[in-house]
């Protein structure tokens, strides 16, 4: 798109998000938006730090003592690379503080305008990663995706933590009852549970399905790779579970670490939850009797050993999602009451748990209790919504 002022009367101002980075030798300044910029000069930075507020081409040009078709150049220049914005319309007076003009926002510009800098950043050096010519890392896998970097072999961290020395609970194996088609139907977000415990077996089979390694891949000479009910970029599986057990029956309440690769908890001695849910889940109504609830936490070494792209850390969130979504309809199967939620504490959250949360953040947060009888009410402290089932759903309820 070619950058244009517009008419006379058009005002500018300087875009929200503009960053100044040091790239090689040299300073530039760039957008959020974008991943090139312009070196940041005396010039430059003078423009951009005058147009905190609506200006007139004209006022720009008398503030920099410089030739109104010189700074129609510059202009232009800077708001090809947004760093400038212009007004969609000129004001109807001069007086732009007490008449702001309408600001010309492109489509699908809000949602970044609220997020930026730092999602869009994260977006936009992520997207459009090369595939072709990228080396292929130390282990085979199955795929190819995101930019890798050979890493040696021998070096690749470990799929499994090492033991944290607590008492350990050995689970019985899972039984996941129902059809899939069954999962799909029933499974809904709840925010209120009936009083009583999940019983052990459900949160093994909750945790073994979910999390826990149904088979190694051994491939040529190199280390085994878990494969588990949802795919992981490279099999690296990175999200280790942490299960708060607040009423299981037969689990003595605490913390533990479910071992994927022996389906077993290990219980974290010393580290124990908060007093209340909302310690981990502030700003959420209705976990407080939650009585199971699941932390992943992304071991991001496995990840970053084989992926040198920042891409890598959207394939760690995507694959959170994949479990979130077989933990819920685990749960649903054996008609309990999950729920999943991104309004977690991470800090407080990693604290508890004993994490170093730079090497193993905590990104994802999941549970289940029993089921309340009656429709379904997502939330305690309003009317149950009016659920009008579509053909769709209605298929999905048919033998
Ligand atoms: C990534 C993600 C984050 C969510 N975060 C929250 C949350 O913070 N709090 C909450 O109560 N529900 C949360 N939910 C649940 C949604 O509100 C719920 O899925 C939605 O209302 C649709 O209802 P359903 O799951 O019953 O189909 C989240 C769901 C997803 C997928």
């Amino acid at each position: 798109m070619t950058a244009d002022l517009g008419g006379l009367r058009t005002l500018v101002r300087r875009a929200p998000h503009v960053l100044s980075l040091w790239r090689g030798s040299g300073r530039v300044v760039q957008s959020a938006r974008r991943t090139d910029g312009t070196p940041a000069t005396d010039l430059v930075l003078e423009v951009l730090d005058g147009l905190g507020d609506w200006r007139s081409v004209d006022q720009v040009a008398r503030v920099l003592d410089t030739p109104r078709p010189a700074v129609e150049v510059l202009l232009t220049g800077l708001l090809a690379l947004d760093l400038i914005e212009i007004s969609a319309s000129a004001p109807a007076t001069d007086d732009q503080s007490r008449h702001a003009p309408a600001l010309a926002v492109r489509a699908g510009e809000d949602a970044w305008r609220v997020w930026s800098p730092v999602a869009r950043l994260f977006h936009l050096a992520t997207r459009d990663v090369t595939f072709a010519g990228a080396a292929r890392p130390g282990p085979a896998t199955a795929d190819t995706a995101a930019a890798v970097t050979p890493a040696p072999v021998a070096s690749a961290p470990s799929p499994t933590l090492p033991d944290p020395g607590g008492a350990e609970v050995a689970l019985p194996a899972p039984v996941l009852p129902g059809t899939l088609r069954e999962a799909l139907r029933l499974r809904r977000t709840h925010r209120q549970f009936a009083p009583g415990g999940v019983p052990l077996q459900d949160l093994a089979t909750l945790l073994g399905v979910t999390f826990g390694v149904q088979a190694w891949a051994r491939i040529r000479d190199h280390a085994p790779l878990p494969l588990k009910t949802s795919p992981s970029g490279g099999a690296r599986h990175s999200l280790e579970a942490y299960v708060w057990a607040r009423q299981v029956d037969d689990l003595a309440p605490g913390l533990y670490h479910y071992r994927p690769d022996r389906h077993v908890l290990s219980r974290l001695d010393g580290r124990h939850g908060p007093d209340a849910v909302t310690a981990w889940l502030p700003s959420q109504d209705g976990y407080q009797n939650a009585p199971v609830i699941v932390a992943m936490a992304s071991v991001l070494a496995r990840v970053s050993w084989r992926y040198r792209s920042a891409r890598a850390y959207r394939v760690i969130l995507i694959e959170a999602g994949h479990l979130a979504q077989t933990f819920c309809l685990c749960a649903a199967a054996l008609d309990l009451a999950p729920f999943c939620t991104a309004a977690l504490a991470d800090s407080v959250i990693e604290q508890g748990l004993g994490l170093d949360g730079h090497a193993q953040p905590v990104c994802y947060v999941v549970g289940a209790g029993r089921p309340m009888g009656g429709p379904w009410r997502p939330h305690a402290d309003r009317d149950a919504p009016s659920v009008e089932t579509t053909l769709l759903g209605e298929a999905l309820s048919r033998e």
